[in-house]
């Protein structure tokens, strides 16, 4: 079987844990008859070598998010950072699609295997839904007019390796960039496509009980939503999702 990169990535680090410090040694080492190692957290610092645990990911996030002053500098600054693993795996960074000056903004969880191939967000079968279902009620990324365009973007912008779930720690380094994200389309009002999505924006997931209820997140009302994936899984969903996008109408004509 050919290994791919995080299956050998995953052997490596398991080896390294197990002690191995070098590829090939001189001599065999009998690893009994050594000492027991020194715990990570207390080895002596190497001049010149940061330790990965010392980095602060979130802080340097922050920083660079923060001095984009446009989303041209932010996809930059996004693209230059090195410390989320998930960009080692993927082909591309995945930004985001739709009208910058949209009214709403649409967040979901990462890309996928269509995404991560095309460099949009939303292109695969869930957001070939995600369009029909936003047709419904008039907007799309596409829209001729603000008023009626959407903008979508992910809580990650690079693909997780078998479209697993985002661990806790990508998505805390990862959202210094949607806040400014948010900031500099400043929509009026933010759909959080799914649990994760939730997660990120609310800091609570159970989309069963999260959807349709407006909530807020960094000063915009934020309407949770079944994501169009699970909905393809789950037809009988699509039936709140409607309600859901009613919802949404109302609350952009004023009428909630
Ligand atoms: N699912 C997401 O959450 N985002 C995409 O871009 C595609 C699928």
């Amino acid at each position: 079987m050919r290994m791919g990169f995080w299956e050998m990535k995953a052997a490596l680090d398991w080896q390294v844990e197990m002690g191995a410090d070098e590829a090939i040694a001189e001599a065999p080492i009998d690893r009994y008859a050594l000492e027991a190692p020194v715990p990570k957290a207390a080895a002596p610092a190497v001049p010149g070598v940061v330790a990965l645990q010392e980095v602060d990911a979130v802080g340097l996030a922050t920083t660079a998010a923060e001095a984009a002053a446009d989303l041209a500098g932010l996809e930059a600054a996004m693209a230059a950072f090195e410390l989320c693993e998930l960009k080692q795996g993927a082909r591309q960074l995945v930004f985001a699609d739709g009208r910058a000056d949209a009214r709403v903004m649409i967040i979901g969880e990462a890309p996928g295997r269509d995404e991560d191939l095309q460099g949009k967000p939303f292109v695969g079968r869930a957001g070939q839904l995600l369009d029909l279902m936003f047709r419904q009620i008039g907007m799309a990324r596409d829209a001729q007019d603000a008023q009626s365009a959407l903008y979508i973007t992910n809580v990650l912008p690079w693909r997780p390796p078998q479209n697993r779930d985002p661990e806790p720690e990508e998505m805390a380094m990862m959202l210094p960039f949607l806040h400014r994200h948010i900031a500099l389309v400043n929509p009026d009002i933010l759909v959080a496509m799914g649990n994760h999505a939730c997660q990120a924006l609310l800091g609570r997931k159970g989309i069963t009980r999260l959807r349709g209820a407006w909530g807020e997140a960094v000063g915009k009302p934020v309407l949770p939503m079944f994501h169009p994936a699970y909905l393809l899984r789950s037809p009988m969903a699509k039936r709140d999702a409607w309600a859901d996008l009613l919802s949404l109408q109302a609350r952009l004509r004023g009428d909630t």
